[in-house]
């Protein structure tokens, strides 16, 4: 082992900071023995010099301005983990690169918007960002390095722990969305403002980076279709478990004739299907390969200890002077296959008064739009009152069922928006 330690600058000391510096701290042996050699922190940077943090920073000098970090001779890598597509995070990043310093980050935001200008700037500069898909999952080095030799086809995953803790709530306790996020909130599982997990962006952020790695085609945030979790009821739960589908929260690539689709929203999926069975925080990541068929790999995908494992697991490779190009291979360009042509089945549930002629009228409008029946069930009986029925759809054109759903909208009989949630294959 060399006695010559690589010397780490960490910019924030949050969650994911702090676990990185006890995970070092903890670990270092066995750390060291994997690298080849020791990693030792140097230097940090955070907001608030004063907070106790329950972190040993004594020796370690201190930057108030992240970027210095980067200037910093006594730091040879740069870990950024402060968070953000802009400011502190971005300029640090930029400044290292532009110093030819490697970086590890678990910025997922920063990658999903600013991935393809990074890598240009990186050079044969390491840019390593492991934590930031899937926390505690190596997703990224799976997709780029284990699976590297297959045609991918898809990587579907579910990729947000807090998302996924609200919809297995939901159906274990048969509650509503409002009820379960707020106790989610209280217990630290949500943030005070969720709207980044639960409308679906970060998922998103790290479904626009797993496509970039599969595809080869460069980091393109904005064509991912993004619906998040806030229009799932504990109705819908029911209903699934009558038809044998979970509902989840998945980020969806594929590699079809047309193109590449990305896409983020609730999804039916079967009982049986892995991803059914991945529950409360946990996140999942199945990749499809031509030679190598599915992959599923599943555990915890935030938290200071899962995460940071993805961190150092970056640095050690860095250490050993492991390098691979930041998205594998040199990205390029391809179509992008818009929502409205995404083609697959439906589950549709309106609430309409009970009264007759009613089902007749909502068949007629999907018949008009090309769109078949697989099944249908009405749940209870009340004349003159409004009862849940469901329909589930043949594959069909997403375009034909938003067209088909406006005019069903519209039916004197229909009293509430129709829930529509995409059914996946198992
Ligand atoms: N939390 C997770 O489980 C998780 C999982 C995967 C990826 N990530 C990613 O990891 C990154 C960090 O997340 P986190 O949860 O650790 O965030 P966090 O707990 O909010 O910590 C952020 C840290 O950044 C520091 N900071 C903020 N502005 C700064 C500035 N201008 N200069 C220097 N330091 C600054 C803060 O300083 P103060 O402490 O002084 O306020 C804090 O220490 C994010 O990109 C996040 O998306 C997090």
């Amino acid at each position: 082992m060399s006695a010559h330690p690589l010397t780490i600058g960490v910019a924030g000391l949050g969650t994911v900071g702090g676990g990185v510096l006890k995970l070092l701290a903890d670990n270092a042996d066995v750390v060291a023995a994997r690298a080849g050699r020791p990693i030792v922190v140097t230097a940090v940077s955070a907001r608030d010099r004063s907070r106790d943090r329950g972190l040993n920073t004594a020796g370690l000098r201190w930057y108030d301005d992240a970027a210095a970090l980067a200037g910093d001779p006594g730091v040879d890598v740069v870990v950024e983990l402060i968070g953000g597509s802009e400011g502190p995070a971005r300029d640090l990043v930029e400044a290292a690169l532009r110093a030819g310093k490697p970086v590890v980050t678990a910025n997922k935001a920063l990658l999903a918007l600013r991935g393809a200008e990074l890598a240009q700037l990186a050079g044969t500069t390491p840019l390593a960002f492991e934590a930031a898909v899937a926390g505690g999952i190596p997703a990224i080095k799976a997709l780029r390095e284990g699976l590297a030799a297959n045609n991918i086809t898809r990587v579907a995953g579910i990729l947000n722990g807090t998302c996924n803790y609200i919809l297995t709530t939901m159906r274990e306790q048969g509650r509503e969305f409002a009820d379960v996020l707020a106790e989610a909130q209280k217990l630290g599982y949500a943030e005070s403002d969720p709207s980044f997990d639960i409308d679906g962006i970060d998922a998103a952020h790290k479904l626009t980076i797993l496509a970039a790695l599969a595809f080869g085609r460069p980091v393109d945030f904005s064509a991912v279709h993004v619906e998040g979790i806030r229009e799932v009821s504990a109705l819908d739960f029911q209903m699934a478990e009558d038809l044998g589908y979970r509902i989840k929260l998945l980020g969806i690539a594929e590699r079809t004739e047309a193109g590449i689709s990305t896409r983020v929203h609730p999804c039916m999926v079967p009982q049986a299907a892995p991803i059914a069975r991945v529950d409360g925080v946990f996140n999942a990541v199945e990749v499809v390969g031509d030679q190598c068929g599915r992959v599923v790999l599943q555990g915890r995908g935030a938290g200071a200890g899962p995460t940071a494992s993805a961190v150092v697991a970056d640095l050690i490779d860095i250490a050993r002077g492991r390098h691979t190009p930041v998205w594998g291979a040199p990205l390029a360009a391809a179509p992008s296959v818009p929502m409205a042509r995404h083609t697959g089945c439906y589950y549709l549930r309106l609430m309409v008064v009970d009264r007759p002629g009613v089902i007749a009228d909502v068949t007629g409008v999907l018949r008009d739009n090309s769109i078949s029946l697989e099944s249908m069930l009405q749940r209870g009986r009340a004349p003159g009152e409004a009862v849940p029925v469901v329909l589930t759809t043949h594959e069909c054109e997403e375009a034909g069922m938003r067209a088909a759903i406006a005019r069903i909208e519209a039916l004197a009989a229909v009293m509430e928006k129709p829930a529509l949630i995409r059914i996946e294959p198992a």
